[in-house]
């Protein structure tokens, strides 16, 4: 009998104890929330570019060129960066096509134009500029679904620039003649129209 009588004890404190949190919980909710207040009282400071990233949130974000790391990028990292590739992707001479066209030679090649290859509308719509160029590529690879809506390339893309280098750099290797790397003029003006669309320009 005792034993039963202990129980109902500590269920019965339990009980209390909740109670009481419960009660706590409401009289903390009303002393420390007693109305909305119009604005936040405490301004938080936003920085300057934090605050125009925001305001542009209805377009793509602006994609950091890779145009002067390709002459110091690593086609060893690239070729193992391109294993998440090959799920959908062959990189060889003649190789087939997937879920994705074959990629030898990708590199300044015309857009959709993989034989045997069923691209999607929106990939054959995107004719700006014709050709894969570095440019186009990084800005695809950086996030496919930003650059060409509607592509059916199931991907979310390589976020940091030096892979995206790498990876292009790799591509570049797989070809028969690889096409020459941009010159420092092309790559100063990509980093400067960069800079610029960071800033809000
Ligand atoms: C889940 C499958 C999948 C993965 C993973 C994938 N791709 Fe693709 N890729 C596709 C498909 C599908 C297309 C055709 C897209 C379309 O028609 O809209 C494509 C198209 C492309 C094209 C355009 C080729 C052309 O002939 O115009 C390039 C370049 C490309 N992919 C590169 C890559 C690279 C590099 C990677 C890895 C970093 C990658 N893809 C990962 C499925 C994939």
């Amino acid at each position: 009998m005792s034993t039963s009588l202990e129980g109902n004890k500590i269920l019965a404190g339990i009980l209390a104890a909740g109670i009481f949190a419960m009660v706590t919980s409401k009289v903390a909710d009303f002393v420390v929330h007693p109305k909305q207040l119009p604005e936040n009282v405490y301004k938080i400071e936003v920085p300057e570019g934090m605050a125009s990233a925001s305001a542009k949130d209805t377009g793509p974000e602006p994609v950091e060129p890779v145009l002067a790391l390709l002459a110091s990028a690593d086609v060893a990292a690239g070729e193992k960066g391109a294993k998440k590739c090959a799920a959908c992707h062959t990189f060889d001479k003649s190789g087939a096509n997937k879920v994705g066209p074959n990629l030898f030679g990708v590199v300044n090649r015309t857009k959709a134009s993989h034989d045997g290859f069923n691209y999607s509308d929106a990939m054959k719509a995107f004719a700006e500029p014709k050709e894969w160029t570095y440019t186009s590529l990084n800005n695809f690879l950086h996030k496919p679904t930003d650059y060409i809506k509607g592509t059916k390339m199931n991907f979310a893309g390589v976020k940091k620039a030096s892979d995206r280098a790498d990876l292009i750099a790799y591509l570049r290797s797989m070809a028969d003649s690889p096409s020459p790397l941009p010159s420092p003029e092309e790559a100063k003006a990509a980093q400067d129209a960069y800079e610029k669309a960071k800033a809000g320009g």
